[in-house]
Parts: structure tokens; C-alpha cells; sequence
């Protein structure tokens, strides 16, 4: 039952239904937020739903597992999918509306025409996954040119992925303000995240190693210390704790996410620290800012 209305949370399936209730709420004076989900919802996903109503009065969710932003291996087939429990989720923190659309109603005509954030996305995830910030760029500007929000909410849990909208939405000029939603953690600091279900017992307490690590970098480098030793020890320190395969620590300019010298942190500066590691089956990504 959705906590603000009484009722449940309204869904619609049709680009053509969303933009009548969206129209008709514009009418009657209300702005829309925005949350984009590939479904699985936690936590995290319900605090983006709850920070988009403090911004917008009336609140639209998307649930689209995007084939676009997966490569062929990856588990595109296997991501977990339960319409009926988030739909549950989303009312109880007060959503007004699921939009739940097909892969013909976002791509109703293939997939030729497409969105690349150059540069931005080829870096530290994008070398790892390069057809990735494509499909996700392609799919935030389709999702956002059938909701047309006033304010969309994307979690800085992936950050990579909302400096890329942020840098999408300025350069195409959607007249769309983006927030940037703070991680909703575990106790043990793991970063809440869909893909969290794919981890094993035995993996699920190792876990929190990643931002245990990115933790104690953020701490050294905020007092001065060279990057190359503090992320060096990054790295070893997950990998000790369990991981499988390590992709990157890295320290990058916030903004344009560039790696920035091995040098102490000239007094200031802001900067962000994020790192991507395969535990068993999952990669696990989270970050931290770093501020000297
Ligand atoms: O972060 C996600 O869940 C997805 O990348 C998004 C933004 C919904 C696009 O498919």
C-alpha cells in the first residue's frame, strides 16, 4: 500500500500512458522527480525514491533491465527480476508511479541510434566493461525523453555513471536538474547493490573489505600521503581479504574522473577514490570522496 496515497502505486507499461498521467500532473501544477531502476530494489534504491520526493511532488520510478548496457557473458539473463516485490517496495515508500516498459517500447525501432559520453565512459569501468556508459547514456536519454522529469536521482554509488549523466545532460542540454543520492550501506560498510544477492555466504563477509580499504586511503590521502603507496596498499588489502581479481583503485578528479599525479594532495582539494574488484562470480565497485 503506498504510504502517501493509501493506495497502490499506480504502474504503466506505454510511453503513451506515462506521458498522459505525467501531462495531467503537470497540469495540475505538480513537478516529477524521477529515480531510473533496473528493478532488484534495496535500500539504496528506496532512499533515491525518497530523496527525488523532497525535490518533486510527484515521484515516477522506471524498472528496465536495459539489454543495451550488457555485453554478450554478462548476466543479462540471470539479473534478478521480481516485478511484484519491488512494486511492494516502491509503495511503501510512497511512489506515485512504476513505469515498466518493454524492450520494444524503449527501443521501438533497434538500437541505431545511440548516446556516447566520449572519454568519461572509457575510463576506469569503461575499460573493464567498454560498451557499458554507451547502453546507459543511450537508455537514461531515451528514459528521460518519455518521462521528461523536472529532477531525476542517481546513486553515487555508481558514480561513474552519474558524472557521465550529469555531463550528458549538460552537453545535450535536457532542462533536467540531476542529484546524486548518498550509498545506502550494510553495518560492515558494503555498499548496498542488486547484485549483492549473486555473493556467497563466505563471500558476503569479505565483502566489506572494498570500502574498508577505500576508507583508510580516503583517511591517508586526506593527511598527505603520495597516492601510489596509499593505493598500492588499496589493493593489497582486498585482495588479502578474498577477492579473486582486482580491476582498480584509482584517485581521479571528481568531475572529469582523470587520474591526477602522484603527488600529496595540494590543501583543498576534493577528489574521488573508486576501485572495482571480482569476489567469486560478482565485481563489486564503490568509492569515496577524498577531501585534504
Ligand atoms: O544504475 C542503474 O540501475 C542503471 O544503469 C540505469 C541508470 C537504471 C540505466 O539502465
Amino acid at each position: 500500500m503506498n504510504s502517501k496515497t493509501g493506495t497502490l502505486t499506480a504502474a504503466v507499461r506505454s510511453r503513451a500512458e506515462l506521458q498522459q498521467q505525467v501531462r495531467a500532473w503537470r497540469q495540475a501544477g505538480e513537478t516529477i522527480g524521477f529515480v531510473p531502476t533496473m528493478g532488484a530494489l534495496h535500500g539504496g534504491h528506496l532512499s533515491l525514491v525518497k530523496t527525488a520526493a523532497t525535490r518533486a511532488t510527484k515521484v515516477v520510478a522506471s524498472i528496465f533491465v536495459n539489454p543495451t548496457q550488457f555485453a554478450p557473458g554478462e548476466d543479462f539473463d540471470t539479473y534478478p527480476r521480481d516485478e511484484s516485490a519491488d512494486r511492494a517496495k516502491l509503495d511503501s515508500v510512497g511512489c506515485d508511479l512504476v513505469y515498466l516498459p518493454a524492450v520494444e517500447e524503449m527501443y521501438p525501432d533497434g538500437t541505431r541510434t545511440n548516446v556516447r559520453v566520449e572519454q568519461m565512459s572509457d575510463l576506469l569501468d569503461g575499460i573493464y566493461r567498454p560498451h557499458f556508459f554507451y547502453g546507459v547514456a543511450t537508455v537514461v536519454a531515451r528514459l528521460f525523453l518519455h518521462v521528461q522529469p523536472d529532477v531525476a536521482v542517481f546513486g553515487e554509488k555508481d558514480y561513474q555513471q552519474l558524472q557521465i549523466i550529469r555531463r550528458m545532460v549538460r552537453d545535450l542540454g535536457f532542462p533536467i536538474e540531476i542529484l546524486g543520492g548518498r550509498t545506502t550501506r550494510d553495518p560492515d560498510g558494503l555498499a548496498q547493490s542488486s547484485r549483492n544477492l549473486y555473493l556467497t555466504s563466505e563471500e558476503r563477509r569479505a565483502a566489506g573489505a572494498l570500502q574498508a580499504a577505500l576508507h583508510r586511503a580516503s583517511v591517508r590521502l586526506s593527511l598527505g600521503a603520495k597516492p601510489a603507496e596509499v593505493l598500492s596498499e588499496a589493493r593489497d588489502l582486498i585482495m588479502a581479504s578474498g577477492f579473486r581479481e582486482m580491476n582498480y583503485v584509482s584517485l581521479v578528479d571528481p568531475d572529469t574522473l582523470e587520474d591526477l599525479p602522484d603527488a600529496p594532495l595540494p590543501d583543498g582539494t576534493v577528489a574521488r577514490l573508486l576501485g572495482a574488484a571480482w569476489l567469486g562470480k560478482t565485481r563489486l565497485i564503490d568509492n569515496i570522496s577524498v577531501t585534504r
